[in-house]
């Protein structure tokens, strides 16, 4: 396993990990989520992602109870919660950024995860309705209280990153240091140009997500329609509508006539590609079954492969590069 810092941090985090998004609590049994964590750890995984809205709350809980079960050493491993769209309270105060909702957010996600404090507090969205000052004040105050290490962001454009930034400055409080954004070979324009300031300037360490595009970036939707798949489930069809277009199907097929070229699989290539791009700090990896895992935690061994002459052909496959800022 590989360790990357997280951004401007001192802390370093596997170049893979674990989350917990619709498998744990969801679609697999605690049985099922229990293996798959083991696997990521005695593989050197060191963190593992969860968020207040994972399953109402019941993802975490079933993370919590695996972290008391296996005894590992708090010092061992990173474990995050996200807060915004709350644990399924629709009232209001239960949602969002406001001061009252990330401190209750934070107190609920520490006691499901059965952990004194979390390494790492996401703001899963951007808060349109609360002040940018009381976000980062109420972040800051978890972390003097010992309640977080680490806050940071989830889907936020560079412009309310930065903002963070400068209040954070101005105030002479502690500024985010991570996002999580959605990165995979079908979705680049934050990574790959957004961002890319952001990067050079205050630092950005990114924990980023749906690297298959929750399972498209294989070879399991090339053929008859498989049973058992997140795409498949019922309540998912909007997710299947989303990700699991004729256009993306194609760019698949050629990416996977590639793969097999490589003497790989497209999962493999999917996120060695990702784990290629520097400014990723880790990739977080999602499984329902053991069989995934042991596939995609050996995905390492294919950045060799990724030569010039190789990016080159899976540019021409996808053909989405995104324009890079003039700077
Ligand atoms: N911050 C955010 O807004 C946000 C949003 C989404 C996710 N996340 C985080 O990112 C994590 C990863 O996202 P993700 O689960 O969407 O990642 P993903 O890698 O895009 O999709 C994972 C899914 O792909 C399938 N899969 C994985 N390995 C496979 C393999 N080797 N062969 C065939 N199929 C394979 C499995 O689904 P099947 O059951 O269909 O086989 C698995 O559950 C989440 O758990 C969560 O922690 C964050």
């Amino acid at each position: 396993m590989e360790y990357r810092r997280l951004g401007n941090s001192g802390l370093k985090v596997s170049v893979l990990s674990l989350g917990s998004w619709l498998t744990f609590g969801h679609q697999i049994n605690d049985d099922m989520a229990e293996k798959l964590m083991i696997k990521a750890y005695d593989n050197g995984v060191n963190f593992f992602d969860n968020a207040e809205i994972y399953a109402q709350g019941k993802s975490e809980k079933v993370m919590g109870k695996i972290l008391k079960k296996t005894k590992w050493d708090r010092t061992s491993y990173v474990v995050s919660s996200k807060v915004f769209f709350g644990d399924g309270g629709k009232l209001p105060n239960q949602t969002g950024l406001n001061r009252k909702h990330i401190f209750e957010a934070c107190h609920a996600a520490l006691k499901r995860l059965n952990v004194e404090y979390l390494d790492l507090f996401f703001c899963h969205r951007p808060d349109k309705e609360t002040p940018m000052e009381e976000t980062v004040w109420a972040m800051n105050h978890l972390i003097q209280q010992g309640k977080i290490l680490y806050w940071g962001t989830s889907e936020w454009s560079a412009q309310e990153i930065m903002e963070a930034h400068m209040v954070a400055k101005d105030l002479r409080l502690i500024g985010p240091v991570m996002e999580q954004p959605q990165y995979n070979m079908f979705h680049r324009n934050k990574m790959e140009s957004e961002y890319l300031k952001i990067f050079k300037t205050v630092g950005l360490g990114t924990t980023i997500w749906s690297p298959l595009a929750s399972g498209v970036l294989t070879d399991k939707y090339l053929g008859k329609f498989p049973k058992g798949t997140r795409l498949g489930m019922s309540g998912n069809e909007w997710l299947k509508e989303r990700s699991l277009t004729p256009e993306r199907l194609e760019i698949t097929r050629n990416l996977n006539d590639l793969a097999l070229e490589l003497d790989t699989s497209l999962a493999k290539l999917a996120i060695a590609w990702c784990i290629k791009n520097e400014n990723v700090s880790t990739v977080i990896l999602g499984a329902s079954k053991l069989k995934h895992l042991s596939e995609t935690l050996t995905s390492l061994d294919v950045v060799p492969k990724l030569t010039t002459e190789v990016d080159e052909k899976i540019e021409a496959i996808l053909n989405n590069k995104p324009v890079q800022p003039a700077f």
